[in-house]
């Protein structure tokens, strides 16, 4: 067994290594956070947090931590390298874009040294730690699972409440041999109160899939029943709501479509490696990238008798109450009725740049649509107290609320 306080350098120090670093520098290790962009190492070494997650910043605030963690834009020799490193789809090919995962890698290599652990936390394709990572990691002179050992450990939580979840949920460490697997949950043991699982490398690099894959084919069958229940002139949310009273039958909200960093993008990973036996999965990605555009249709037919109207549109966040915009399906509406040629006024009160200036009934002033995408509290319990002000100030006073 490893000392118990080791050096880890965690490569990539955003959503996911960040609250990483933090943990770990609580726990007592001397953590070097990497990343190359600037701006975060500063504000790392500034001890001012990037991410809006208000029980983090109180651990950055934790002498322990800031005397344990400090930032870099290049590695440093350690006991353990943690990736945490994006992996986006390409857009065109709906593949894993792999660059990220591929730099952080290699950037490490020529730091090295037998013994060491190598934790991959991003969210990857099936086979990436046997066929992509250790081909790389070998140019070091080691051998994974004899000198160096190598472990996939998916990430799991929930932007909003990364506090409690990175400490509670239980976690899935995969390596193809038993001595990385012991070493790598020796690191989580330090900081996890959930419980950690050990399987194979390609076994938790699928769990992670599967887990977002499952999310994101349920809210594809709940938007198809939606639109099978809009279809015969019926409430599709009383329908959805009166089927869960069966006990075994839990059906998802239907929506605008998926969004955020992990459910709309993760299903790719899957079908790139078995296309063939992803037909539902493909099939229910296509239905939710649809669901904007059949918004937007609604949208249009709102206001097909006015000429020019002008739309306001409420959402940019990627779901309700959260302040991330990463591919929110909001944002695709608008670009899709922009692109149209309507004129939009596009705000967000939880999101950077699309705050309105003073209030909803003052932006929605002389338009002819409110839409509200995303029902955030904040939004919609302004829209219920000032409803009457808002419809009196706008031209034409039209109400859509979506989600
Ligand atoms: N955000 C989530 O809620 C979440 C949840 C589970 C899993 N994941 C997965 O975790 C991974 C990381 O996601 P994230 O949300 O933290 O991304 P992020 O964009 O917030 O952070 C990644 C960081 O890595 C840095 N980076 C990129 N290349 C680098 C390199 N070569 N060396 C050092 N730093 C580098 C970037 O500058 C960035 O700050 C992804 O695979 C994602 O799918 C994310």
């Amino acid at each position: 067994m490893p000392e118990t306080k080791q050096t880890i350098c965690v490569i990539g120090t955003g959503y996911v290594g960040l609250p990483a670093a933090l943990l770990l520098a609580r726990a007592g290790h001397t953590v070097i956070g990497v990343d190359i962009n600037e701006n975060i190492v500063r504000a790392i070494n500034d001890g001012v947090l990037h991410i809006k997650e208000d029980e983090l910043q109180k651990i950055m605030d934790e002498p322990q931590v800031r005397a344990n963690l400090r930032a870099q834009t290049t590695p440093a020799a350690a006991d353990v390298f943690l990736i945490a490193v994006p992996t986006p789809v390409d857009h065109r090919k709906k593949v894993a874009e792999m660059k990220y995962v591929r730099d952080a890698t290699e950037s490490i290599v020529p730091y090295l040294k037998a013994g060491n652990v190598v934790i991959l936390e991003s969210t990857v394709p099936p086979l990436t730690c046997k066929e992509f990572m250790t081909p790389i990691l070998e140019k070091s002179g080691l051998k994974v699972g004899k000198d160096l050992y190598l472990a996939h450990c998916p990430e799991r939580i929930l932007p909003g409440d990364v506090f409690y979840e990175i400490v509670h949920n239980d976690r899935i460490i995969g390596a193809a041999d038993q001595k990385s697997r012991d070493l790598a949950s020796a690191v989580y043991a330090t900081f996890v109160k959930g419980n950690l699982y050990q399987t194979d490398d390609v076994t938790a690099e699928l769990c992670k899939l599967m887990e977002n894959t499952y999310r994101d084919v349920n809210i594809a069958l709940a938007n198809e029943f939606a639109a099978v229940a809009e279809g015969l002139g019926i409430d599709p949310f009383q329908a959805i709501e009166l089927s869960n009273k069966h006990p075994r039958v839990k059906i998802l909200r239907p929506g605008i479509g998926v969004g955020g960093h992990c459910i709309p993008l993760d299903p790719w990973f899957i079908k790139e490696v078995d296309p063939a036996n992803s037909r539902l999965i493909f099939t229910s990605r296509l239905i939710n990238d649809e669901m904007p555009h059949k918004v937007a249709a609604k949208i249009r037919k709102a206001v097909r008798d006015i000429d020019n109207p002008k739309l306001v549109l409420i959402g940019a966040a990627y779901k309700a109450n959260t302040e991330d915009p990463r591919e929110s399906p909001a944002i695709e509406i608008v670009k899709i009725l922009r692109e149209d040629g309507y004129e939009i006024d596009h705000f967000d009160p939880l999101v950077e740049g699309y705050r309105w200036k003073s209030t909803l009934a003052e932006a929605c002033k002389g338009a002819d649509m409110l839409a509200v995408l995303i029902q955030h509290n904040a939004v919609m319990d302004e829209l219920n107290a000032t409803r009457a002000e808002i419809e009196k100030g706008m031209r034409t006073p039209r109400v859509l609320v979506f989600g």
